[in-house]
């Protein structure tokens, strides 16, 4: 059982989301939890505000520190004690400190590599920042990796994180109902997907493609293959440089490469 943690100022909005589909199958089966800490339920004033002015000046405001100290406080005192029973091995093990991701513009960018290795965890800690951000110096004491979802800027973490729990949840034993479809499939071995059918046989004058229907394991398998190549060549030619390819392959790229961007040379850019 994996289990996310998210602290965030909008809980209906992250459990709203992830309550939905496959992730929210995985919670009913007992293979994924997922919590949303109120920030706002560990304010320390009567107003219930948990965010103030910047020291300096400027735009905006900024989340305090002690409520976002006060709810990661809470949240290892759930981890701690979350299980039934703990045996003094797993005393030592809980002792250790639980990652906290702060979901940020100024963090390393999501891939799928960092998804495969956050999937390894027991327990995730993701802080969704509102403002202009939260006071740096609980962020020096919490967090322990700084998270982008790309290189544009959103109102808040809470989006980035539902993303980052969905790309780490499916790769959790179970998650998916086919436990190989998670392996096989883009970026896995740098190359896109291929391309896939489903009924009728035609379709707007479309036809799947012959091989598919001939039975033919290993043809059908060198099909595929080839064409994860060719939509990587056009689509992501950039993918490449990671992608092992036999020699046969790297010319078939090359090629599809070329003749593609003939093709788009007026695509935008
Ligand atoms: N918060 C605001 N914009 C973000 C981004 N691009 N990635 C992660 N967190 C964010």
């Amino acid at each position: 059982m994996m289990r996310f943690y998210i602290m965030t100022l909008f809980p209906e909005m992250v459990m709203g989301c992830l309550n939905t589909s496959i992730t929210g199958r995985a919670m009913a089966k007992g293979i994924l939890s997922v919590e949303a800490v109120n920030i706002r339920d560990y304010a320390f004033n009567k107003h219930n505000s948990v965010d103030d002015y910047p020291y300096g000046g400027g735009a905006g405001m900024l989340m305090q520190a002690e409520p976002v100290y006060q709810a990661y406080e809470a949240v290892r005192e759930r981890i701690r004690t979350g299980g039934a029973h703990i045996s003094e091995a797993e005393e030592v093990q809980e002792k250790k400190r639980p990652r906290v991701v702060y979901l940020s513009p100024q963090g390393r960018t999501f891939n799928q590599r960092m998804a495969e290795e956050f999937a390894e965890e027991e327990e995730l800690i993701l802080l969704c920042g509102h403002y202009e951000g939260i006071d740096e110096r609980v962020l020096e004491e919490i967090v322990t990796d700084y998270v982008s979802i790309g290189d544009y800027v959103l109102t808040g973490g809470e989006l980035p994180a539902m993303i980052m729990v969905d790309a780490i949840a499916r790769l959790v034993p179970g998650v998916l109902h086919n436990d190989v479809s998670a392996e096989f499939e883009s970026f896995q071995d740098s190359l896109l997907e291929y391309p896939q059918y489903s009924r009728p046989e035609v379709w707007h004058d479309k036809r799947v493609p012959d091989i598919l229907l001939s039975g033919h394991h290993a043809n059908v398998e060198k099909w595929r293959r080839e064409q994860s190549v060719i939509r990587t060549a056009r689509l992501r030619p950039d993918l490449l440089e990671k992608a092992e390819l036999t020699e046969v392959e790297k010319a078939l790229a090359e090629e599809e490469r070329k003749n593609y961007e003939e093709k788009t040379k007026f695509s935008v850019e």
